[in-house]
């Protein structure tokens, strides 16, 4: 596969689709899970911080740990380090690497679907904070991609839904990835083809200030059906997704949309309430004014934003 250069206000950086080999010079931020799967190349490997898997570890002590490490190591300024593991591990490392002396090099090795097609490129690090995802954070871009789908084939298959349902999101983004679907690509492929979608989006909009809106579709309603109803991301996202275009889209789109699914061999059997979600959304921290704005599909690769008005409010 081709590598995939992103231009960055910080400095380009390139994708690259190769096997990845830990040196032994490499200094590793992971998790146990990662150290389980992966075996003794990992585990034997001295220079590495390993934390609890999931979003358990996404906090400013995990971050500090990491600093505090580095800096025990006296690293200078054009050390990098290196994020193996899922979005959690990809999204503090950034963050430790964006804070240590001002900004240290890092390289994202994503080992789960949702982190090759999506977590992994952009730049966005971060941790949680006192119950709000993501609260603490900055755009600080890797050095370097590293995408090896090895890792794949120890991915639980429910986290391969967390990427599946991000794929989709894609494919409703871009008309051309859909039909490129319809003839059953390899799975580097598909990878390759979501990152080419991102890399234009973060082109375009580095700092989120607009255009990379798109990329939420789904996840307003998704945020409120997982943290409220826990169902797994990828698949909240879907919800989400199926939610929106009830309401704002019509039915060939559904039914491209189901189609979709049904490709992923995913089942949406659940119905929630858009209006009981709705009043959770109008809580959340990126509703400003009473006003929600919504990504809203009007067809593949056709994408508007709606601002809904909180029922009551006089703004
Ligand atoms: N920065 C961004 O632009 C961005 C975008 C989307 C999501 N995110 C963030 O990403 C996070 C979710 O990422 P995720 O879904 O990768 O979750 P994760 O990092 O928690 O990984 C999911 C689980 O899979 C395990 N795992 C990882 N790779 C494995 C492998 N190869 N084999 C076996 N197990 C493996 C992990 O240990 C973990 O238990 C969230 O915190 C979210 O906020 C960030």
């Amino acid at each position: 596969m081709e590598n995939i250069q992103v231009k960055s206000l910080a400095g380009d950086y390139e994708i690259l689709f190769k096997k990845f080999q830990i040196m032994p010079e490499d200094f590793i931020i992971t998790d146990t899970n990662l150290v389980k799967v992966l075996g003794a190349p990992l585990e034997d490997h001295e220079r590495k911080l390993v934390f609890e898997p999931g979003e358990v570890s996404k906090n400013i002590d995990s971050v500090l740990r990491i600093v505090n490490r580095l800096q025990a190591l006296n690293f200078s300024k054009t050390q990098g380090i290196i994020a193996l593991g899922g979005g959690v591990i990809g999204d503090m490392t950034g963050f430790a690497a964006g804070i240590f002396k001002r900004g240290i090099p890092y390289v994202q090795v994503p080992t789960t679907l949702l982190a090759m097609v999506d977590s992994s490129v952009g730049g966005k690090t971060g941790v949680n904070h006192r119950g709000q995802k993501n609260f603490l954070g900055q755009i600080h871009p890797p050095e370097r991609v590293i995408i090896d789908t090895d890792f794949l084939k120890v991915l639980p298959e429910e986290e391969m839904a967390n990427g599946y349902g991000e794929i989709i999101k894609y494919a409703l983004l871009d008309l051309e990835f859909f039909e490129a679907l319809k003839k059953k690509p390899s799975m580097t492929a598909v990878i390759a083809h979501c990152l080419r979608i991102k890399k234009r989006y973060v082109e375009a909009d580095e700092f989120d200030e607009g255009a990379r809106m798109h990329l939420n579709l789904g996840h307003s309603y998704g945020h409120i059906i997982e943290s409220r109803y826990g169902v797994r991301h990828g698949i909240a996202v879907l919800y989400g997704i199926e939610i929106i275009i009830k309401r704002y889209g019509d039915r060939e789109l559904l039914e491209n949309f189901y189609r979709l699914v049904r490709r992923f061999d995913i089942v949406l059997d659940r119905t929630f309430d858009p209006a009981e979600l709705e009043a959770y959304l109008f809580e959340d921290k990126k509703v400003r004014d009473g006003h929600l704005n919504l990504v809203v599909p009007k067809g593949i690769g056709d994408i508007g934003i709606l601002s809904v008005r909180e029922k009551g409010s006089d703004r």
